[in-house]
Formats: structure tokens, C-alpha cells, sequence
């Protein structure tokens, strides 16, 4: 399917425009992908430390859709996934992905795709969900990278 993340990205820049804040841009950001296409579940996990203070996680950020999971461990799941490879990670189908975490048994397809920071390490990653299979291919990728390239 193609989508036209063209337009969203031209909104949310003028949106953002001289908003610092992550959280608000993150919040924003979240509002409209999501409100543009109609998905499950749009939002970030940003790279905090661990409580013990040994390592990091993905810790839940702004998000627009159902309740979800708080902790992702690095490499778990396909945000950890995405977090550990450094690039954008399409499942058609959640269930043919080992290690899938399951927030929502409505989740059926996602991607998600990593926010890099100035010095180049991934500060989070922005996690698409639908209820359909096959939502997402390649065709998403640069769209949606270049829109988390805004944050
Ligand atoms: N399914 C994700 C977990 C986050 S929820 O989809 C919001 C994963 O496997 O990493």
C-alpha cells in the first residue's frame, strides 16, 4: 500500500518547527502518523538506562493506541530487534517473527524503525502496529524513516 508520508512529514515539520523538547516532538509525532493512517498502535520506546543502572532498555514514550508493554529488553522483540541491527525492521506478520512481543493480540503486522541521534546511536525507536496482515513493506521504509529523521 502506499501511503503518503510526503504530506505528514511536511506537517509535522511545520509543527515542530522550533519545538526542542523530545517529548513534545516525539507526542506530536505519534498523534499524527497515527491520525493520518489509521494504525493500531503508533509510538516510541526510547533508550533509557536499566534501573540496576546496568545497561539499557526501551522504556515506553508517547503513543497513541492501546495500553503496551513497558520494558524491552536490547535485541528482544522487533523493537529490541530494530534497536540491536541500527535499521528498519518490516514484519508482515507478527507471528512468523520469533520472539515477537505481543502487547495486543489485535497486533497482526509492524515496523519499527530507529531514531538516531547527532553522534549516530539510536536514542529510540518509533513502533507502527495494525490489525491487518501485510500492512507494511519496503514501500513504508523511507517514508517513515525520513519522518523519524524529525526527531
Ligand atoms: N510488538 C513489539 C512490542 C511493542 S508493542 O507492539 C506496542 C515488539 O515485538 O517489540
Amino acid at each position: 500500500m502506499k501511503r503518503d508520508y510526503d504530506s505528514v512529514y511536511r506537517q509535522l515539520s511545520a509543527l515542530l518547527e522550533g519545538e526542542n523538547d523530545p517529548v513534545v516532538r516525539m507526542a506530536e509525532t505519534a498523534a499524527v502518523v497515527h491520525e493520518a493512517f489509521g494504525f493500531w498502535w503508533t509510538g516510541f520506546y526510547r533508550i533509557a538506562p536499566l534501573a540496576s543502572g546496568a545497561g539499557s532498555e526501551l522504556l515506553l514514550g508517547p503513543f497513541q493506541g492501546p495500553v503496551a508493554c513497558i520494558h524491552i529488553p536490547y535485541g528482544k522483540g522487533v523493537c529490541g530487534t530494530a534497536w540491536a541491527r541500527r535499521e528498519t525492521v518490516v514484519v508482515p506478520d507478527v507471528e512468523q517473527f520469533p520472539g515477537h512481543i505481543a502487547c495486543s493480540s489485535e497486533s497482526r503486522s509492524e515496523i519499527v524503525v530507529p531514531v538516531f541521534g547527532p553522534d549516530g546511536t539510536v536514542t529510540a525507536v518509533l513502533d507502527i502496529d495494525s490489525r491487518d496482515l501485510g500492512a507494511f513493506s519496503q514501500d513504508d521504509v523511507p517514508g517513515l524513516e525520513r519522518i523519524a529523521s524529525l526527531l
